[in-house]
C-alpha cells in the first residue's frame, strides 16, 4: 500500500512556533548581509522557510564556495557545513545549527577502512595508476582529502554521472565510496554491465573479493547505503501502478537498483523538484526521497493539480536532517548577533587543502 503525504505529517517542536520564527528573523535582520542560511531540501518547513538559499548538496555548495557572508550557518547536515568550510574564505565561519546532525551513510565509510581497501587493492592492482577514487559528498572531509591526494575527485546525486566519465577517462578503473546505490546507479546508465561492478565489504578481508573479480571490475563500489532511501521497495511502486496506472514515479538515486530501474525518473532532489514542476498540470507522482520535501512538494503543487504521494507506506524521515530545528537556529542566530560563534565547523588545514583539489575537480566539471 502507498501512503498518500497528505495524511503524513512528522512531529514538530513544541515550543512556540511563532515566537520562534520571529526572533529568527529579527536575527536575520540584525545580521544583514553578515549572514547567509543555506537550507536543505529535507529541513522541516519551520527551518527551511529561513533559509537564503535553498537546494541539493551541489547547489548548497556552489552557494557556500560563492558566498561573500561572514557567517555561513547551514541547515543541513555535517559534511554539508564542512563543505562550506572547506570552500570558503578563511575569515568566513561556517556553521551548524545542531552539531548531531550527521549522515549515517557518511559514517559507513572513514579513512582507516579506505586507505586499507587501497593497500588491500595494491596487492592486486596499481591503484593510484589503474583506480580513480570518486567519494560521494556525503562523506567525511578526510575522506574527501583521500581523494585529492590520490588524483580522485567528489560527486553528487545531480553530477555522477559527469564526474564518472571524468574519472573513467583518467584512469580505467573507479572505487566509489560511501553510497554502493549511487555508484551501481549511475554506473548502469553508463553502459557498465552489472556483473561488472563489485561491492567491497569493508568488513572483510580484500573486501570478500577474489583477485579475479577485482581485475575483472571496472567499479569497485563501497557496501554503504541511506537508511532513508533503502526503505523504498519495488512493491511500493507495483501497487502504485496497478492503482494508479497512469502515474509517474520519481527516486533519488540513493535508492536500490531495482527501485531506480522501475521508476520513469531518477535523480538529485533538485532535479526531483523542477522535473515535478515541469510537468503537465493533472500529473500524479509517486516520490521516493525524503519525506519533508515530499511533503513540501505535495503543498506547493496541490493547486495546480498535481497529485503527489509518498513512497513508502512508513514515515521514513532522515532523523539526522531533522535534528535542526527552529530552536537551535534561534541559538546560533542570537549568538552571533551578541557576537559569539557557536557550533562552528572547522575543518584542518591540511585536510582541507586536499579536499578542496578534490572538491574544486567537481565543480569545474558542473559548470
Ligand atoms: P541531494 O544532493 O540530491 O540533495 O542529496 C543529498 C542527500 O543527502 C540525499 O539523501
Ligand atoms: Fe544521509 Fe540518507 Fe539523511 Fe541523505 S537522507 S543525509 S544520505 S542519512
Amino acid at each position: 500500500m502507498v501512503a498518500n503525504v497528505s495524511v503524513i505529517r512528522p512531529v514538530t517542536t513544541p515550543l512556540n512556533e511563532v515566537e520562534c520564527a520571529e526572533r529568527i528573523e529579527a536575527a536575520r535582520r540584525a545580521l544583514g548581509d553578515r549572514l547567509i542560511i543555506l537550507g536543505h531540501h529535507y529541513q522541516r518547513e519551520e527551518v527551511f522557510r529561513h533559509a537564503d538559499v535553498s537546494g541539493d548538496s551541489l547547489k548548497l555548495s556552489q552557494a557556500a564556495a560563492q558566498s561573500k557572508a561572514e557567517y555561513i550557518v547551514f541547515c543541513g547536515v555535517h559534511f554539508m557545513a564542512e563543505v562550506a568550510d572547506i570552500l570558503s574564505r578563511d575569515d568566513q565561519v561556517s556553521i551548524l545549527p545542531d552539531l548531531a546532525a550527521g549522515c549515517s551513510m557518511a559514517d559507513m565509510a572513514n579513512l582507516a577502512k579506505v586507505e586499507r581497501a587501497w593497500r588491500e587493492l595494491s596487492e592486486v592492482l596499481s591503484p593510484d595508476e589503474q583506480i580513480t577514487p570518486v567519494t560521494y559528498i556525503n562523506s567525511a572531509a578526510d575522506l574527501k582529502a583521500f581523494c585529492g591526494r590520490h588524483g580522485g575527485v567528489v560527486c553528487t546525486s545531480s553530477n555522477a554521472r559527469k564526474i564518472l566519465d571524468w574519472a573513467f577517462s583518467r584512469r580505467e578503473k573507479v572505487l566509489f565510496f560511501p553510497d554502493q546505490h549511487l555508484g551501481r546507479n549511475t554506473g548502469y546508465r553508463m553502459g557498465i554491465p552489472l556483473e561488472e561492478m563489485v561491492v567491497w565489504d569493508f568488513d572483510q578481508p580484500m573486501g570478500g573479493l577474489t583477485p579475479e573479480a577485482i581485475k575483472r571490475a571496472k567499479m569497485i563500489l563501497w557496501k554503504g547505503f541511506c537508511s532513508v532511501h533503502q526503505m523504498f521497495q519495488p512493491e511500493h511502486i507495483h501497487d502504485f501502478r496497478a492503482r494508479y496506472p497512469d502515474a509517474k514515479v520519481i527516486s533519488h538515486p540513493e535508492s536500490s537498483f531495482e527501485v531506480c530501474q522501475l521508476s520513469d525518473e531518477v535523480g538529485s532532489t533538485e532535479y526531483i523538484i523542477q522535473t515535478i514542476a515541469k510537468s503537465p498540470a493533472g500529473t500524479r507522482w509517486l516520490v521516493g526521497t525524503e519525506l519533508n520535501l515530499v511533503n513540501r512538494l505535495a503543498e506547493r503543487f496541490r493547486d495546480d493539480g498535481k497529485s503527489i504521494h509518498f513512497m513508502s507506506p512508513t514515515i521514513c524521515m532522515c532523523s539526522t536532517m531533522f535534528r535542526t530545528d527552529p530552536e537551535s537556529l534561534l541559538n546560533v542566530l542570537e549568538g552571533l548577533v551578541e557576537g559569539r560563534v557557536t557550533n562552528r565547523i572547522t575543518v584542518p588545514a591540511a585536510d582541507a587543502e586536499q579536499a578542496r583539489t578534490a572538491l574544486n575537480a567537481m565543480l569545474a566539471l558542473s559548470i
